[in-house]
């Protein structure tokens, strides 16, 4: 694989799940890492796992604690990471809640509030405030999205719309930074085995559950193997998996109908046997 060697990489959520996973492989092919999270003892146990796959004990691995919804702690902290590390070459956005996934009438505008802040706003702010320094390196962003913005999902109003909103953001983006020579990829996984889905299940109805089954789950380094594959070839949009990129396949090709008759057939075999 591409070796990411003297490669300045800022991973948000690099305490965690997708994020920590592919610090170790950057790690491994000798990049220079700085992982954000709000955690700090977390990224300090991340960055500690991190050294021991690192190639050379000059790759520097650091931390910063940074809430990414917060617009003035980014502006701040992203000002003390330039200083001290340098401009990304690569700024991978994975931080992102998946709390509240539940009926909409449950969804409160806080709750709701929540998810956009960390997951739309953060990674825009993120990028936003980075983006003059990365000009300079022609320097590559790295947006995680998810299969839940390619489609619908029963339960994910909000998480849902914030992972879509990433796509347009990416698609967008993409047009305008390709003529200053830089990068983009957008990264829609299907279920990762990951502690997000922890806070997932504590409210995911029933219905939404078996829809996702439907796209099977992988493990966190598995995705994070094939998303570091998929970022070394410039790749633009990157379903992680076969049986998500073959479903995504039929829903283009059906014009979403192939889907939403799978997904209205599922949740009506659960609320049947719910007796519902
Ligand atoms: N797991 C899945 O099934 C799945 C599927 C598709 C897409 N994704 C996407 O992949 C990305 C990573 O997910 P994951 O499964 O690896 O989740 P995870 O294991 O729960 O990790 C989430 C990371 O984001 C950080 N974070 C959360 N809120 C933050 C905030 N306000 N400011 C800064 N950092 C914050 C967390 O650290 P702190 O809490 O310490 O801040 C943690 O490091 C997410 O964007 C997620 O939506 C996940």
């Amino acid at each position: 694989m591409k070796s990411f060697d003297g490669r300045m990489i800022y991973i948000t959520g690099g305490s965690s799940g997708i994020g920590l996973e592919m610090g170790k492989i950057f790690a491994a092919r000798g990049a220079d890492l700085l992982l954000l999270a709000r955690n700090s003892s977390k990224l300090e146990e991340a960055a500690l796992s991190m050294e021991k796959c690192r190639l050379s004990p000059k790759q520097k691995i650091g931390t910063l604690s940074v809430d990414v919804a917060d617009h003035a702690d980014v502006g701040k902290k992203m000002s003390m990471a330039l200083e001290k590390y340098g401009a990304p070459d690569i700024l991978v956005s994975s931080a992102g809640i998946n709390k509240y996934a539940d009926h909409f009438e449950n969804i409160t505008y806080d709750m709701f509030d929540e998810v956009m802040k960390i997951n739309l706003y953060g990674t825009r702010d993120m990028i936003h405030t980075l983006l003059p320094a990365m000009k300079k390196k022609k320097g590559h962003v790295v947006i995680l999205s998810s299969a839940a913005g390619l489609f619908g999902m029963f339960g994910y109003t909000a998480y849902g719309t914030s992972k879509a909103a990433l796509l347009g953001l990416a698609d967008s983006l993409r047009y305008e930074l390709k003529p200053l020579g830089m990068k983009v990829t957008v990264v829609c996984p299907p279920e990762v085995d990951t502690p997000m889905n922890l806070d997932e299940a504590k409210t995911l109805p029933k219905e939404g559950r078996a829809v996702k089954s439907m796209a099977g789950m992988m493990s966190p380094q598995f995705a994070a193997r094939v998303i570091v594959k998929a970022i070394a070839r410039e790749q633009y949009l990157f379903i992680p998996g076969a049986l998500t990129r073959f479903l995504y396949l039929m829903h283009r090709l059906s014009n979403g109908r192939g889907t939403r008759m799978t997904s209205d057939a599922v949740i009506w075999m659960v609320r049947k046997k719910m007796g519902k």
